[in-house]
């Protein structure tokens, strides 16, 4: 009802050409593809988009709250928006996504950001149209950030970033409570999506082209709790692979304590499922595990990684760190590093502890201080890059499919991604976005493979 109101109000007030919108996501990639489920949204509203907030009618930034970091940066980009509004007093300016899922931000942004003219959480993206209707009409303050729990599309349409590559929701929320993080407060607790939705989804992107999908949760690996059919992660993947079509499959992230053999013999023997298992460790230390509630020791972990490679010996691993969670000791930051040295990853996501308010870690005095923190990231991250650059050389000579993104930093070359979620480099132009080539790998830089076009 609310989706045909804002489109009659807007043919009026815009009778010559549609008005624009600016969607801009911060974070993970399912606030990119709760940001596109959000255009798609305001597309059927009858908006069409711009990437320049200067250009827009409507500005709606989706944010992410996992660091300060990422909070800062928003705060910084929202107080810019003062000038535009001055400038276009009938631009409307949105934030949304899992920063306002927090009380104290909402009041923050109320009293201080003025310009901001609505406010919606995580869960209630169903809720634009109304929203939106109330704020082009009524001009007041619009805030809902309650947790209304669907886990249906919340439009018909999609407005896709990529047109080869898609992320597909699989779960929402997160029953974990890492002792660090802000996302179960802000995404609330675990839900599955029906598998028949899920399937339908992918048999549709795949029909229109979609090369590689992506399937999301914070926890892949505890899909299906809670559903009535008789369904688990592996099982879902074995249904995905049974889809007919030339695409490949990956999903991001699985949780260690929930990581077993079934999963790896699922990813070995579903010939579309990558052979990479993004696998975040946070630390190497036994102690530190713990005092983050993550569920399993370091011998745990190594015995995945053990096992997925005593059936392929050069299985993939990337992986999430954290360095300096409160009271680490240097020992216990040493025990990172053996254990990167052991797994030997092919990448390695890294941050430096950030407190985050209403978690269980940010009431632990700590006792590490900042410049401390920021060396062992120096080290570890000096210690990965040889780690890769042996683990790349060891790829030379190998053949490899490769889903070519577009051009790479060096002129004549373009960059795309192995099955292994590794970069690699070949020569070609633009064209050749959004095409599988065969290559076999010559040579590595620090960062990427470099290959030959071999088909
Ligand atoms: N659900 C995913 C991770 C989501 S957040 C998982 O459990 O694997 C992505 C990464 O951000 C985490 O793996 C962790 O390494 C990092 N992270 C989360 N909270 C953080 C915090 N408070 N400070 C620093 N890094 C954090
Ligand atoms: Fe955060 Fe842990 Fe849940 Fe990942 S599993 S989202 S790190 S609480
Ligand atoms: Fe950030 Fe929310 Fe994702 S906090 S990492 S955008 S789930």
């Amino acid at each position: 009802m609310y989706i045909e109101k804002v489109n009659t109000f807007l043919a009026q007030k815009y009778p010559e050409e549609p008005p624009k919108a600016c969607v801009r996501s911060f974070g993970c990639q399912q606030n990119s593809n709760d940001g596109e489920k959000i255009k798609g949204l305001l597309s059927v509203m009858g908006y069409s988009f711009t990437d320049d907030t200067d250009n827009a009618d409507i500005v709606i930034f989706n944010t992410c709250a996992v660091r300060e970091n990422a909070e800062l940066k928003i705060f910084g980009i929202v107080g810019e928006m003062k000038h535009l509004k001055k400038r276009k007093p009938d631009v409307l300016i949105g934030i949304c996504g899992c920063m306002v899922q927090q009380e104290h931000i909402v009041e923050k942004i109320r009293r201080t950001y003025k310009q901001v003219d609505f406010v919606f959480g995580t869960f209630a993206m169903h809720k634009l149209p109304e929203i939106l209707y109330k704020a082009l009409t009524e001009r007041t303050f619009i805030v809902d950030t309650a947790e209304y729990g669907i886990t249906e599309n919340i439009c018909e349409k999609i407005v896709r970033d990529c047109t080869y590559k898609a992320g597909v929701q699989i779960m929402y929320g997160c029953n974990n409570f890492c002792t660090y993080c802000i996302v179960p407060y802000v995404r609330g607790r675990e839900r599955s999506r029906k598998s028949d939705e899920i399937i339908a989804e992918i048999k549709g992107l795949v029909a229109d082209g979609v090369k590689e999908i992506m399937l999301l949760g914070q926890n892949v690996n505890s899909y299906g709790r809670g559903l009535d059919e008789d369904i688990d992660f592996s099982r879902l993947l074995r249904k995905i692979n049974g889809i007919d079509g030339d695409f490949r499959i990956r999903f991001m992230s699985s949780h260690p304590k929930d990581a077993g053999r079934e999963l790896i013999d699922a990813i070995l023997e579903c010939e579309k499922v990558c052979k990479h298992l993004h696998l975040p460790v946070q630390s190497g230390s036994d102690r530190v595990l713990s005092a983050m509630n993550r569920g399993y020791t370091s011998a745990q972990y190594r015995e995945i990684v053990d096992y997925a490679r005593s059936k392929k010996t050069d299985f993939s691993f990337s992986t999430d760190i954290i360095v300096g969670f409160p009271n680490e000791t240097r020992e216990e930051f040493e025990e990172t590093l053996e254990l990167l040295e052991y797994v030997k990853f092919d990448s390695v996501f890294s941050f430096i502890y950030s407190k985050r308010n209403g978690t269980k870690a940010a009431l632990i005095e700590d006792g590490v201080d900042y410049p401390e923190k920021a060396e062992r990231m120096n080290i570890l991250l000096k210690k990965q890059r040889e780690i890769a650059v042996e683990r790349y050389s060891s790829f030379i000579g190998r053949e490899m499919l490769v889903l070519i993104d577009g051009p790479s930093a060096t002129e004549g070359k373009v960059t795309g991604k192995s099955d292994e979620f590794i970069i690699v480099e070949v020569d070609g132009d633009s064209s050749l976005a959004g095409e599988y080539v065969k290559v076999r790998i010559i040579g590595a830089h620090n960062w990427a493979l470099i290959g030959n076009i071999i088909n």
